[in-house]
């Protein structure tokens, strides 16, 4: 009896201590030993194949995380982000690792899109925050759309290549600032849809937001053609 309680306390006292008792320390050393930089950056380090993840757990829910690492193909067609085919453990170990990725490194320190020579160019800064905080994970290259959403209206996320036509800049500006955390549902009785539009006031700068809506207004249907998806 004394040396079973001993050794509770005892495990607990180790599991307590041990950084492999952390899912977000775990998460990471497995992002790690699966190279997931390879593909993707965080906080400026690694590959560009697949989107920038520094914000990552900003745009997309753990649940949302949760189903894309289960199987990327699943929710999209033809992704070029192989199936892992994790241990639920390590699954939810990434996720809980992602979850974490807020934006600290860019936010609080070196923001990439401020480079000298984007300086003068509102536009092309407006898209390099649009491709860096991961408005194109979700709207697609140029604003083409086209993502699927289960149960949104239409299925997909919304195309921003017409933004002009609907909105004044300071609407615009307000949209994205604001988000729309219950996005419209195809069947109402359904539940919400697992990608929501993230309230980037919460992250970024008025003179951010409106380079990011400078570059919307600056799309044009046309560019919607291009087929550089990925
Ligand atoms: C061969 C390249 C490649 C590797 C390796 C890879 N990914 Fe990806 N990943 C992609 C691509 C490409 C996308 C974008 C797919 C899309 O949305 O069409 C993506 C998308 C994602 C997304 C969701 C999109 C977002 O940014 O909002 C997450 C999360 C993610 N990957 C996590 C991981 C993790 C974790 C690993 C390592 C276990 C990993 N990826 C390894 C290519 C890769
Ligand atoms: C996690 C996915 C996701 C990300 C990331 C995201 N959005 Fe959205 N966005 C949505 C969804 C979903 C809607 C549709 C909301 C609704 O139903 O009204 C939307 C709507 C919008 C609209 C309104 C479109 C219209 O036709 O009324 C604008 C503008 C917009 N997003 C811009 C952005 C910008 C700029 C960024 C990056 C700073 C961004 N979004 C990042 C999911 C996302």
């Amino acid at each position: 009896m004394r040396t079973g309680l001993a050794f509770l306390v005892l495990a607990f006292a180790l599991s307590g201590c041990s950084r492999h008792s952390d899912p977000v320390a775990r998460g990471q050393a497995m992002f790690a030993s699966y190279d997931c930089k390879k593909c993707h950056m965080v906080d400026g380090d690694g590959g560009t194949l697949g989107p920038d993840l520094t914000l990552v757990g900003f745009r997309k829910s753990p649940e949302f995380l949760d189903v894309w690492l289960r199987n990327p193909g699943a929710w999209k067609a033809d992704v070029s982000m192989p199936n892992f085919h994790f241990a639920d453990g390590v699954r939810s170990d990434l996720v809980a690792y992602l979850a974490t990725l807020q934006g600290q490194a860019y936010l609080e320190g070196a923001r990439p899109w401020d480079h000298a020579d984007l300086a003068g160019d509102p536009v092309k800064r407006g898209e390099e925050i649009y491709e860096r905080v991961g408005c194109v994970t979700c709207h697609n290259k140029r604003g083409k759309g086209g993502y699927p959403n289960i149960n949104a209206v239409g299925g997909r996320i919304p195309t921003l290549t017409a933004v002009a036509e609907g909105y004044s800049k300071d609407e615009l500006v307000k949209k994205i600032s604001d988000g729309v955390r219950h996005p419209g549902k195809a069947d109402a009785a359904g539940a919400d849809p697992l990608l929501y539009m993230p309230a980037w006031g919460e992250k970024l700068k008025k003179d951010e937001l409106e380079a990011v809506a400078d570059y919307l207004i600056s799309l044009k249907p046309q560019g919607a053609a291009s087929g550089d998806s990925w």
